[in-house]
């Protein structure tokens, strides 16, 4: 029915030192080796310490590698900052942007998380683009309405299939063993396609990859990533072990 090929993306954070990383990333990579006819693209998404590291444990296995965040200029006087070039230049393909995790703790805007998407198209570089409503918001019916806003926000021009994979996280969700069932996740992923239709035309919306995250396991990924406008996950915890990030991924096979 759907011709949009799933993305099974761990989202590492803030985790693993040198050794355990490349170790991760070194199964992970045996793991899609060994299983040539799965029908996924896998990512691993390490902190920025490890990129290079695993760039390397995963050379030649089809593994793809992204940033967590990016900055929005080439390059230039931000201390402690990351450009898109540089995540291209280690063996990025992608990047996570405007995770919930970041526009808490650094406050970021909609408007800086379409900068930096724009910056990483302009890199060559996939831009994930997350969204998603708190508890708060969600008791209080605004679910649609806000992710609705953080899309036509966080957006760029001349976003499209090739560049952009959005991320629905319910914020509810993330980290907290509790994951949206799947009425709730089909709901919001299919009203976000509609949204994205206004924005880049059906054709494109229709060929764009949504992605589900928070809490995703093992034990609820089948269901997930079975639904009709769920094209694969970001997954945090379930991640940073080999078996349990390659037992979601077995759900593409
Ligand atoms: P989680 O994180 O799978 O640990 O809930 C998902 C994410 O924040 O990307």
């Amino acid at each position: 029915m759907t011709a949009r090929r799933p993305l099974i993306a761990g989202n590492w954070k803030m985790n693993m030192l040198k050794a355990d990383g490349v170790a991760l990333a070194a199964g992970v990579a045996a793991k899609r080796k060994a299983d040539p006819s799965l029908a996924c693209d896998v990512l691993i998404c390490p902190p920025f310490t490890l990129i290079s590291e695993v760039a390397k444990a995963v050379e030649g296995s089809g593994v793809a590698v992204g940033g967590q965040d990016c900055h929005a200029k080439t390059s230039g006087a931000h201390t402690g900052d990351t450009s898109p070039a540089m995540l291209k230049d280690l063996g990025c393909g992608y990047v996570i942007l405007g995770h919930s995790e970041r526009r808490t703790d650094h406050k970021e805007t909609d408007a800086e998380v379409k900068a930096k998407a724009a910056a990483a198209h302009a890199a060559g570089l996939v831009a994930i683009i997350c969204v998603g409503e708190t508890l708060a918001q969600r008791d209080a019916g605004q679910t649609l309405e806000v992710n609705a806003s953080q899309l036509k926000g966080s957006l760029p021009e001349g976003a499209n299939a090739d560049n952009t994979v959005i991320a629905y996280e319910p914020v509810w969700a993330i980290g907290t063993g509790r994951v949206a069932t799947p009425e709730q996740a089909q709901e919001v992923h299919a009203f976000i396609r509609g949204e994205l239709a206004k924005k880049v035309g059906e054709t494109e919306a229709a060929k764009m990859r949504i992605l589900y995250g928070g809490s995703m396991k093992p034990e609820n990924a089948a269901q997930l990533i079975a639904l009709p406008d769920v094209d694969g996950g970001l997954i945090g915890g379930a991640s940073l072990k080999v078996e349990d990030f390659w037992a979601i991924a077995r759900n593409c096979a």
